[in-house]
Formats: structure tokens, sequence, C-alpha cells
């Protein structure tokens, strides 16, 4: 009696172990995933790695194809104040989305270039 019932007791405690085990595993996916720090945004530690994975091929050097240029910060910010950059990263209003025939950027990624135009676009 005593066995059977130390018996249950522990299969149930090591359910109960598991169940939390996996809550505890999706929690911790679930923070990963929303952990983008959008508060203080930079130029130079995430804006320009973005561009530069994402558009530099397009939209830099001396001569970028399309005639927009964005590696530079003085260019690139006439895009961030009139509202392209924005507006293009987003896949919003009637500017071309971008990155021109691609995916959209990943969530954080656009979210960070909309806070960092928010808050300025600062060359910080
Ligand atoms: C494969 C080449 C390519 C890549 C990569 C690319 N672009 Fe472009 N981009 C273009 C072309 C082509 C145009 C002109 C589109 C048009 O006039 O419809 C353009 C236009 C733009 C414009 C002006 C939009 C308008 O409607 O006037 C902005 C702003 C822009 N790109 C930002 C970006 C940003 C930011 C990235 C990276 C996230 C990026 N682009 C990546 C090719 C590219």
């Amino acid at each position: 009696m005593n066995r059977k019932f130390l018996l249950v007791a522990l299969v149930i405690s090591g359910f109960v172990v598991y169940l939390s085990g996996c809550s505890k595993e999706s929690e911790d996916k679930l923070s990963g995933s929303t952990t983008c720090d959008t508060t203080k945004v930079s130029y130079a530690q995430q804006i320009v790695p973005i561009l530069q994975n994402n558009c530099y091929t397009c939209h830099g050097g001396a001569n970028p194809s399309t005639g927009i240029r964005l590696d530079t910060y003085a260019n690139l910010q006439v895009f961030a104040n009139n509202g392209f950059l924005s507006a293009a990263v987003e896949h919003t209003g009637t500017v071309t989305p971008m990155p021109y025939g691609l995916p959209q950027l990943p969530t954080c990624e656009v979210n960070t270039i909309a806070a960092w135009v928010n808050q300025g676009a600062l060359n910080n």
C-alpha cells in the first residue's frame, strides 16, 4: 500500500517536473524572440550593420545602380527624414518595398530602423 502510494507520487512528481521543464523552455524561447531593444538605437552599432547586410549591395559605393546611396550618414538621413526609409522597410505607403525583390527584413530589424528614425535619426 505504502509502496504503491510512493510509486504514484513519484510518477506524478516526475510528470510535474516534466511539464514545468517544458513551460520553462517555451518561456525561454518566447523571451528570446521578443528581445528586441529599441529604446535607444545607435546608428553606428545597430543601423549600419543592418544596412550593410541588406542594402549596401544595391545602395552603396560611389555609383549605386539605383542612384540612391545609403552607405553614408548624410545620404541616409535624407531618406530617414522624408519617411522613405521606414516606409520601404515596413512595406507601407507607396514606396517600393525593400530590400528590393527580397523577403522583408526580420521584425526586430524593421522595428529598430523605425525606432531610430522616430528618435531623430541621430548620428550616434
Ligand atoms: C537588389 C537591390 C536592392 C536592395 C538589396 C535594396 N534596394 Fe532599395 N532600391 C532598389 C531599387 C531598384 C530601387 C528603385 C525602386 C523603384 O524606383 O521602384 C530602390 C529604392 C529604394 C528607396 C526609395 C524608394 C522609393 O520608392 O522611392 C529606398 C528608401 C530604399 N531603396 C531603401 C532600401 C533599404 C533600406 C534597403 C535594405 C533594407 C534596400 N533598399 C535594399 C534596389 C535595392
